[in-house]
């Protein structure tokens, strides 16, 4: 089922929870909503849900105005971040829930429940209450009664935070290969950014009630429309360098006191008219810095600390005062306090307005 939201608004008093979010998604689509804690995660979805009226705007499904339609009418899977299973009825029951309430014939609602809890691999627990399932095991069954239901929308708020690390990532990969199998389209709540790069179609990055970027994950990561999607995105940050932007011989150059350096043509090409002659921001991510000895045309900067994560180096970098990072392959042995130059890989620079905080690279 397709869902579009348009120019939806939540207030409640003063507060501006959505603010006129624009958002279209194609039957079938997996959607992550992504953003800092407060920024209308929740909200958006339980507007979607029917849970909260909107203040302005409309909800549609399959091109269909729901906005007056009872939760209940709206076919809908609801997994919440508390899995919310009843504690005195076994899993079955639990499972069956919605069917009974429905008062769908006992038979089927046999078979469904059968049906779903094969899916989710927990057949063998159906007898058992709640407590008595691990944390992993009370989640496949809280998406399994979303599913039972044979919704035509599932929507999850941040349904793997109350995971360990490693049960969060296997049941990414069950949903996202479930949400895939079944074609059910989804809307996935996190704050976490791994999460939602890892699973979904498209995310779209909320701040403070505003729409930041609807893209694909990939998208997000390499062309980041402003300073707060490439903070957001990516571990570690990026890094931001204040730089003057000018021509030089018909090149683009970005310069500093003690560095400059050419703009890749490429780069250049993709730069919005009228801004040569200005401060920048310069973006490079940690793993386009490649850190060695001081030569013509580095940028110098000194060790600050050194972080091995296994497979790569995270080299803490000082330029004065200012950080800078670098993701190095091991072995990298220069010692604290040492000075070194920088080489960045420019042909993955971003530019963005330090005023409108909007990338000046088209895309
Ligand atoms: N019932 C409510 N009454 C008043 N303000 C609310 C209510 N629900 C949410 N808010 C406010 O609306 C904003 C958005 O809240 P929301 O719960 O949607 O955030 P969220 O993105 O889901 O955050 P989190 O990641 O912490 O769950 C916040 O500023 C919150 O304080
Ligand atoms: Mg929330």
């Amino acid at each position: 089922m397709k869902v579009v939201l348009e120019k939806l608004s939540k207030y409640f008093g003063k507060v501006v929870a959505v603010n006129d979010l624009d958002l279209g998604i194609e039957s079938g689509g997996f959607v992550a909503l992504l953003g800092p804690s407060g920024c209308g995660k929740t909200t958006t979805l339980l507007m979607i849900a029917g849970i909260y009226k909107p203040t302005a705007g409309y909800i549609r499904f399959s091109d269909r105005v729901v906005n007056d339609l009872l939760p209940k009418d709206r076919k809908i899977g609801m997994v919440f971040q508390s899995y919310a299973l009843y504690p005195h009825m076994n899993i079955f029951d639990n499972i069956a829930f919605p069917l009974t309430l429905q008062k769908t014939a006992k038979g089927e609602i046999k078979r469904r429940v059968a049906q779903v809890a094969s899916l989710m691999r927990i057949e063998e627990l159906l007898e058992r209450k709640p407590g008595q399932l691990s944390g992993g095991q009370q989640q496949r069954a809280a998406l399994a009664r979303a599913l039972v239901k044979e919704p035509d929308l599932l929507l999850l708020d941040e349904p793997l935070s109350n995971l360990d690390a490693k049960l969060r990532m296997a049941m990414r990969a069950e949903i996202k290969r479930l949400q895939k199998e079944l074609g059910i389209t989804t809307i996935f709540v996190t704050h976490d950014q791994v999460e939602a790069m890892t699973m979904a179609d498209r995310i779209a990055v909320l701040d403070a009630g505003h729409l930041q970027q609807f893209s694909p994950p990939s998208e997000l990561y390499d062309h980041p429309r402003n300073l707060f999607v490439a903070g957001f995105i990516g571990t570690p940050p990026m890094n931001l360098l204040p730089v003057h932007l000018e021509e030089s011989d018909g090149c683009l150059m970005v310069r500093s006191e003690d560095w400059q350096a050419k703009l890749p043509a490429e780069t250049a090409r993709r730069l919005t008219p009228v801004i040569k002659g200005r401060e920048v921001l310069l973006g490079i991510r940690p793993e386009d810095v490649a850190v060695g000895a001081v030569e013509e045309g580095t940028l110098p900067a000194e060790v600050y600390v050194t972080e091995p994560l296994g497979r790569e180096i995270l080299v803490d970098l000082r330029r004065g005062k200012d950080p800078i990072r670098a993701l190095v392959a091991p072995p990298f042995a220069t010692p604290m306090g040492q000075a070194v130059g920088l080489r960045l890989d420019l042909s993955k620079a971003h530019l963005f307005d330090p005023q409108t905080e909007k990338s000046l690279l088209v895309s």
